[in-house]
């Protein structure tokens, strides 16, 4: 029951987030996704691999990936109105892509992916049953040998993102939290720059899958 209701305050904190700003007044806004196509091009992701990005929101990363040929791709993300940004910027192309809305900490996948993108949606979950939910998850929908992507704050980043605390990561953070079936490949820090001039630092990582 616990579980639920932290999942409901999620919710509603997220769709609050969305309905009541545009997207270039939010922290997390970026106009490219720059440091995720970097990841991506070094994995050697290409148009038939398929990928879902996890905490998706209203980014730009799907509709890019879509441009260039790519066409398995999931938008998963708590906040229908984050998906719906996504889905308006989309246009003609939204019902290309496949939307869920769910909170990853309850999702069950359907099938196995190639890539798991999630830039800040993971570094949320401050609680450990709720990062092994987490896990759960990635476990089940990551195919053996599949990539995971994840970007989160840096460890001397702030305690807050979107006014909520997070856990700040490095890549050994990461391993600890989600780590065992998979090995590092890159690691590196990006600073975002955020609308009101704040610059927290990020950490990305990138690891592949055993696949055994
Ligand atoms: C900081 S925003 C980042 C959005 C997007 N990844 C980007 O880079 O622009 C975090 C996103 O994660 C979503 N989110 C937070 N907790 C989540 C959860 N437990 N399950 C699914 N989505 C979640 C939020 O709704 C929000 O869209």
């Amino acid at each position: 029951m616990e579980a639920r209701r932290l999942s409901r305050d999620r919710a509603s904190h997220w769709e609050a987030a969305y309905t009541d700003k545009q997207a270039e007044e939010q922290s997390w806004y970026q106009q490219e996704p720059t440091s995720s196509l970097k990841a991506i091009s070094r994995i050697g992701g290409q148009p038939h691999n398929s990928l879902i990005d996890v905490g998706a929101g209203s980014s730009a990363l799907l509709l890019n990936l879509f441009k260039q040929g790519w066409y398995d791709l999931t938008a998963l993300d708590i906040s229908s109105a984050g998906l719906a940004r996504a889905q308006t910027n989309a246009g003609e192309f939204a019902a290309k892509i496949d939307w869920i809305r769910a909170d990853i900490t309850q999702w069950k996948p359907a099938r196995h992916l190639d890539i798991w993108h999630d830039r800040a949606a993971f570094h949320f979950l401050t609680e450990a049953d709720d990062r092994a939910r987490y896990k759960a998850a990635l476990m089940a929908g990551l195919r053996p040998g599949g990539y995971l992507i994840v970007a989160t704050f840096a460890p001397d980043a702030p305690e807050k993102c979107s006014g909520l605390p997070v856990c700040r990561y490095d890549a050994a953070g990461i391993d600890e939290a989600l780590g065992d079936a998979f090995d590092l490949i890159a690691e590196w820090r990006d600073v975002h720059h955020t609308p009101w001039g704040t610059s927290p630092a990020f950490n990305w990582c990138v690891f592949e899958k055993d696949s055994s």
